[in-house]
């Protein structure tokens, strides 16, 4: 760690007994949204970590209490103004408690100011750049009680020097690149983000190595478009050459990644997909329509047509693989008959999971100009006809799975008791009874019965 953080964060720990006087404080960072911002909370914890706090779940025991928010959809920005209004009360009661709201949607600068106009209470609000500069945030506020709004996005620097705080068990995250250039019409990921910066695969290496040596069975490579990994960086390595040298690290562990922006997902990757065990056999490509009209209205650049031949090799060249992806309903102009090109391919891909999301406008896209003439409801309408479609198929990918033994990761409890849960390396649900200390091992499971969303069978 750097000298000069070493020094801040050592400043704000001196600090800390004169707002907590009687106890060690506790801090409760809560994330929304993506693994990205999951792996971001993790170094916020990190750095409280390395202040002096303790970490509690409970809103009611928190004397910090950070929002790590996301701005992909409406609905996770009102969730986050929802859950910051629920905590005026606490403020009143007990003004020492310190709030802050983080992340993708106090990027925006209109959300920020909104929040700190409605929710005046709130001491730290700051954007997805500056996160590293939350001693100096603290500090601000210990010594001189000053509030933070801090949107800058200048910083365009990966900071390597940050601690991380990973949640105990077998899987952990390992970020390989940060932002994205990608400016599909209907996201905001690009706007908040920042552009597109890749990890050195040195960096990337050492994390991985010490992940493995630290015990963890899992590592998930995390990137908005993992497949442009390397753009931009002064040695060459792609994302293909980035995995197969992950892949030949010793250890018994896994490796997954997402996400893959089809335009550039190539064969060689698929290739390198087959050419080790220790990847997983999963592909979670994102579609988001089957239609190329609306295709070239999202600005994807690719057509169903190359999809189709993509996904075909990559099921020839992986007989066992899982394909999953992400689609919109109803994005501004599309049409019933266009939506049912994209049912016709979900059922010609015959996807083990599609995550499905209703469109929502996020002011400042292209695509929040555009005419927008189906009614809410339809698409409500629409996405169930999808999802209908979806458990069908899952369901039969998952029967013809009876049978077969898998190994699968034990993750925890299972739905029912005295049964654990684990997962595939091709990421479908596996559970059967089996006792605790199984949890974090890698074990065989025999399918036995099957439903839309899981395999039912035994731990071995
Ligand atoms: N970088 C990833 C996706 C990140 S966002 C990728 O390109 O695959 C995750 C998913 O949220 C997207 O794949 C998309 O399906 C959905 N999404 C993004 N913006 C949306 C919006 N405005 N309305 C509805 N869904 C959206
Ligand atoms: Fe959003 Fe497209 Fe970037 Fe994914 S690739 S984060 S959908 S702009
Ligand atoms: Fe992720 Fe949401 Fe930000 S999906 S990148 S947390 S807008």
């Amino acid at each position: 760690m750097n000298r000069e953080l070493q020094y801040k964060m050592e400043q704000v720990r001196e600090l800390l007994p004169s707002r907590f006087p009687l106890h060690a404080p506790l801090a409760l960072v809560h994330s929304f949204g993506c693994q990205q911002n999951v792996a971001d909370g993790e170094k916020l914890k990190g750095l409280l970590a390395g202040m002096g706090f303790g970490f509690t779940e409970d809103t009611a025991n928190a004397d910090l209490i950070l929002y790590n928010t996301c701005a992909v959809r409406e609905h996770a920005e009102d969730r986050v103004f929802g859950n910051v209004g629920a905590l005026k009360k606490k403020k009143e009661q007990n003004p020492s408690v310190i709030l802050g709201v983080c992340g993708c949607m106090v990027q925006q600068p209109q959300v920020a100011e909104k929040m700190k106009k409605s929710y005046p209470y709130v001491d730290l609000i700051f954007g997805t750049h500056v996160a590293h500069q939350l001693p100096d945030m603290l500090l601000s506020l210990l010594q001189e009680g000053r509030r933070t709004l801090n949107l800058d996005d200048s910083d365009n620097t990966i900071h390597e020097e940050l601690p991380v705080r990973r949640e105990a068990g077998a899987k952990a995250y390992l970020p390989i690149m940060v932002g994205c250039n990608n400016f599909c019409s209907y996201c905001i990921v690009p706007y908040v983000r920042g552009r597109e910066r890749s990890r050195r695969p040195q960096d990337v290496l050492e994390e991985a190595k010490r992940l493995i040596d630290e015990g963890y069975k899992e590592i998930t490579l995390l990137g908005q478009n993992v497949n442009s990994y390397g753009r931009g960086l002064s040695e060459k390595c792609d994302f293909p050459s980035l995995l197969e040298q992950l892949a030949d690290l010793p250890g018994d562990f896994l490796l997954r990644f997402m996400t893959s922006h089809p335009k550039d997902a190539s064969r060689r990757l698929i290739d390198v997909m087959a050419g080790s065990e220790k990847i997983e056999r999963h592909l979670h490509l994102p579609v988001q329509s089957g239609n190329d009209r609306v295709l070239a209205a999202m600005n994807r650049h690719y057509t169903i047509g190359q999809y189709r031949d993509l996904v075909g090799y990559a099921k020839k060249t992986i007989p066992d693989l899982t394909l999953s992806t992400d689609i919109i309903t109803g994005f501004p102009g599309e049409t019933y008959e266009e939506f049912l090109d994209t049912l016709h391919l979900v059922e010609e891909v015959g996807y083990d999971m599609v995550y499905s999301f209703i469109y929502s406008r996020r002011s400042g896209t292209k695509a929040a100009e555009m005419d927008d003439p189906v009614p809410y409801e339809t698409k409500v309408v629409w996405q169930r006809q999808l999802l209908k479609a979806v458990r069908d198929i899952s369901e039969r990918n998952n029967r013809a799975r009876v049978g077969r033994t898998f190994r699968i990761l034990v993750e925890g409890a299972g739905r029912t008791p005295g049964t654990l849960s684990g997962r595939t390396s091709g990421g479908i649900v596996a559970q059967g009874p089996g006792t605790e200390d199984s949890i974090g091992q890698f074990k065989q499971f025999k399918a036995e019965g099957a439903t839309s969303w899981c395999l039912t069978g035994t731990i071995e």
